[in-house]
């Protein structure tokens, strides 16, 4: 029989995500509607760690809900890798009486819970990324705000390029996955998709495809490359020598990970957190909230982590074919 679960904590880890404080809100005001208390942790599992803990009420999350960020903050740890660092952040949470956590963010965000769960204090996971690289989810919290910023911005970097006949490459983030760069790409009809899963490092392909699009009389030509590959800006300089076409870098950084976010983010990210509270007050733990095949659903965080995720051959090809 496992023990009566009374508060709860929920802190945001790793990337800030578009979507979180969606998800913050709905984990508070799904919880107190279980008449379960909330306390919310500030800056990841440094803010564990540190002790900065607070009793979020319904009104602590009113008016957040198209706010980007994360109202909690966020932070990377080291401290948290160690056993003694786990150890500590699970005293500190009997210490404040909570008896279950519910951690918003990436892979590394859920060994941490993985490792609170050691600890004796339950622990769900809620999948908050721009990069859509947990394997176990179809879907990650901030992806489709961040695809469609970048989208925006591309489309505009289009505009110019074409009225000016130069080369734009784009740089998007993702520095171990290609989604966003394949999602931007094909959405903008970019004439080259350069994914750090897939790419060969092979520029004269590049440059012959150039080429041959100025012969045909295309007026620009969008290559949309991910962070993870990277060098954007020699690249240009480079591809613009062997065509003598005018290249330009452009490297969006941060603002994909910024912003209010979509209807889509907000949608999944109330589900998630909501979901992620009922199964914590429900007992669970050591589980990570997913979207698969159609359904919100949880699995183990074991099997979650242990999950593989490609970008789809096939996808990937009709990006080719299509552009
Ligand atoms: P994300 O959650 O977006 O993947 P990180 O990989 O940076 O982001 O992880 C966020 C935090 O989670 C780290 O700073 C650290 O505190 C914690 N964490 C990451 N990996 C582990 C691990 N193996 N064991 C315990 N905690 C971890
Ligand atoms: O949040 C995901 C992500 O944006 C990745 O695409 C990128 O590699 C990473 O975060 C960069 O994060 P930071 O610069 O904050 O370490």
């Amino acid at each position: 029989m496992s023990k009566e679960i009374k508060t709860i904590g929920v802190l945001t880890s790793g990337g800030d995500a578009p979507g979180m404080n969606a998800a913050i809100r709905a984990v508070v005001r799904e919880a107190l509607h279980n008449k379960v208390k909330v306390m919310g942790i500030k800056r990841g599992y440094r803010g564990l760690l540190n002790e900065e803990i607070y009793e979020m009420r319904a009104k602590d999350v009113s008016g957040i809900i198209q706010a980007g960020g994360t109202i909690l903050g966020t932070a990377r740890c080291s401290e948290f890798r160690t056993e003694e660092g786990q150890a500590r952040g699970a005293e500190i949470c009997r210490k404040y009486g909570i008896d279950g956590i519910v951690v918003i963010g990436g892979d590394g965000s859920y060994r941490g819970a993985q490792a609170l769960a050691r600890n004796g204090i339950n622990t769900i996971g809620v999948p908050g990324t721009i990069d859509l690289d947990i394997a176990c989810t179809d879907y990650t919290i901030g992806f489709d705000t961040a695809v469609n910023t970048a989208m925006d911005a591309i489309d505009k970097v289009k505009d110019t390029s074409s009225s000016h006949e130069r080369c734009s490459i784009i740089e998007v983030m993702g520095r171990h996955a290609g989604y966003i760069a394949l999602w931007c790409g094909i959405s903008t009809g970019a004439e080259d998709i350069l994914l750090p899963e897939k790419y060969d490092y092979d520029e004269q392909k590049i440059v012959d495809h150039i080429i041959n699009n100025r012969r045909i009389g295309k007026t620009h030509h969008m290559i949309v490359n991910a962070e993870g590959i990277g060098h954007s800006t020699s690249m240009a300089k480079r591809i613009e020598a062997a065509t003598g076409v005018e290249t330009r870098a452009t490297i969006l950084g941060y603002m994909q990970r910024g912003g209010s976010p979509t209807c889509t983010d907000r949608y999944y990210a109330s589900i998630m957190g909501a979901y992620a509270a009922d199964i914590l007050v429900a007992g669970k733990s050591n589980r990570v909230v997913c979207y698969r095949d159609g359904k919100f659903t949880d699995l183990d965080i074991e099997e979650a982590l242990a999950m593989q995720k490609n970008i789809s051959d096939y996808e990937y090809q009709i990006a080719w074919n299509i552009r």
